[in-house]
């Protein structure tokens, strides 16, 4: 199966592709199935609504299996560029299964509890693992991502469950 990372933030000077490559490197140990990167920035998604859509979206998140969202926290709530994301596609993220990634000063719980309920309207099976990085803790300076071991065994479980139910509902497609 094919699985998409996708980076919720596109500010410059982020972490997300720290924290992306990061999951990647784990992930990328279950042989059997593929996981890329989908970065939001190369997509240039316009506002919903205004221009013309990037169709290249939709063909992106329709080709995946399955994704892991990486999402920040920006003012107790996911980033606005992950929310113009999920909204500019719709029967694309139907019947996949995700599981979500966060990090913030409280480990981005607050938007990642967000992303679940966009994710239900967006018929997204959400698992329930949710590691959850401290910029305190994970993070030097709170830019260099530097995780410790013991968050490993969650972001395994995540996948475990991930690929589970993605292999369910691919049964159902
Ligand atoms: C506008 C703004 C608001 C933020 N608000 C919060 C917040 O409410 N809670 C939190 O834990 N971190 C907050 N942060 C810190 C971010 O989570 C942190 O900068 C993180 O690195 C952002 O992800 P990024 O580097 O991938 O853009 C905020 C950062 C910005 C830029």
């Amino acid at each position: 199966m094919k699985f998409g990372i996708i980076l919720g933030s596109t500010r410059d000077g982020r972490v997300s592709p720290q924290v992306g490559e990061y999951i990647k490197s784990i992930a990328d140990k279950r042989d059997e199935h593929n996981f890329e990167i989908v970065d939001i920035t190369d997509y240039n998604l316009p506002f919903l609504g205004t221009g013309t859509p990037n169709l290249a979206w939709n063909e992106k998140i329709n080709s995946l299996d399955g994704y892991i969202f990486i999402v920040q926290e920006y003012n107790h709530a996911l980033s606005a560029a992950l929310k113009n994301a999920l909204d500019s596609a719709r029967e694309e993220w139907f019947n996949k299964a995700a599981g979500i990634v966060s990090y913030g000063s409280g480990g981005g719980i607050r938007a990642a509890e967000q992303v679940r309920t966009i994710l239900a309207e967006q018929k997204v099976a959400d698992v329930r693992t949710n590691p959850a990085f401290n910029l305190f803790t994970d993070f030097e300076n709170f830019s260099t991502f530097k995780p410790g071991e013991h968050m490993e065994a969650g972001v395994n479980d995540l996948l475990d469950e991930l690929i589970l139910w993605s292999t369910a509902l691919k049964t159902i497609r």
